[in-house]
């Protein structure tokens, strides 16, 4: 197969991390005969630097044309890069959210899983750890608080500022019909993360939900105050298959879901529409303080290329043979800096490795 993929490195550990999902994507087309085509598309501080912008419309343009893309992480730390002296509207996230709207990628999948592995990096307690946990975080991804109107503006002498929290049924509807569909692949399990004793969007949120609900009847379906699921994320995470929630809700459980599972530096993300066209990413940030080191886990966006591989080119095999590739790896006890066992854990059998050693022992066990 003849695949056009766009690559945005962006900033801090992005370009290191892509460098070494490409180079197991080269490994995957020689020995299943395909051929990658890479697009390299400025996005984010580098894109600023380069061009003025966080994201040009040229960008928009590649993106639009590649079959899907990868992308490595944007921004900067926000206290010392000229990047944060700028507007909101031009700083490197706004090239984040821009990409988001104008390919329409509403519905984000974030999987949060915990490797029998690496239960020795999850901060939580064995007896609530047990046999591990396997949760998928759908996040709506172009609505809400994140696009809704917003302004600051001075009324009677004072600052003030407001942001909106708008969607409508359509919105609610799509993203949830992706979330059922995933439950049925997996345990059939929704658990839809609201706050409708208070907000009005979460009230008609729950009701959509409840109705799309009813075309899957072997799905259960639960409904979570989100103050309740930030809890219940820590105190018994086994209990969760599919979250499905809205964008700001979405963004904070992610994080949270993602620091259970031990390490950021592990989970991987798709944003999708509803063609085949996917944007793939970690979920991690751009790490500007580790950025450069050669230290950074390399796997998140590993895996999210093979979350590429499955979603947008239907190449289950190959992407299997990478996450086995990822298996063998930590079976066998590498491991980067941010996935070693907590102090005081055993270190019998664990061997350190930097980032490219990381690509390149993924790449000999595929
Ligand atoms: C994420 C990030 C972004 C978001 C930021 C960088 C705008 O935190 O993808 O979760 O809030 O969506
Ligand atoms: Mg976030």
């Amino acid at each position: 197969m003849n695949c056009n993929i766009g690559v945005i490195r962006g900033d801090g550990i992005g370009p290191e991390v892509v460098s070494e999902a490409i180079k197991v994507l080269d490994a995957v087309a020689k020995k299943y005969n395909h051929t990658f085509n890479y697009d390299e598309i400025l996005m984010g501080g580098c894109s600023i630097d380069a061009t003025g912008e966080p994201l040009t419309k040229e960008a928009i343009e590649q993106a639009k044309a590649a079959d899907a893309v990868l992308l490595g992480s944007i921004g900067g730390d926000a206290k010392t890069s000229p990047w944060y002296k700028l507007p909101a509207d031009k700083r490197p996230e706004a090239g984040l959210l821009g990409i988001r709207k104008a390919l329409n990628l509403f519905a984000n999948l974030r999987p949060a899983y915990l490797y029998p592995q690496l239960k020795e990096a999850c901060p939580l307690r064995d007896d609530i750890i047990g046999d591990g946990f396997d949760m998928m975080i759908m996040r709506e991804l172009t609505g809400g608080l994140y696009f809704g109107k917003r302004e600051t503006r001075e009324v009677n002498g004072k600052t003030e500022a407001y942001d909106t929290l708008t969607y409508n049924e359509d919105e609610i509807r799509r993203i949830a019909i992706r979330g059922f569909d995933i439950a049925m692949k997996r345990k059939k399990k929704v658990t839809s993360v609201d706050k409708a004793n208070v907000l009005d969007s979460s009230r008609l949120w729950r009701k959509v939900v409840e109705e799309v609900a009813a075309d899957y009847p072997e799905v259960t379906l639960e409904h979570m105050l989100v103050d309740n699921a930030a809890m219940q994320l820590v105190k018994d995470p086994k209990q969760f298959d599919v979250i499905l929630t809205e964008n700001m809700f979405g963004d904070i459980l992610s994080d949270e879901a993602s620091m259970v599972t031990g390490s950021i530096g592990m989970l991987s993300s798709a944003s999708l529409n509803d063609t085949k066209f996917g944007l793939y990413e970690p979920s991690g940030g751009s790490a500007p303080d580790i950025a450069g080191k050669g230290i950074a886990n390399p796997i998140a966006t590993i895996l999210s290329a093979a979350m590429m591989l499955r979603f947008t080119f239907d190449m289950d095999k190959e992407a299997d043979a990478i996450e086995n590739a990822i298996n063998k790896v930590l079976d066998e006890g590498y491991r980067t800096i941010d996935i070693m066992p907590a102090p005081g854990k055993e270190l019998t059998g664990i061997t350190q490795v930097g980032t490219e050693k990381m690509g390149d022992l993924i790449v000999e066990h595929l």
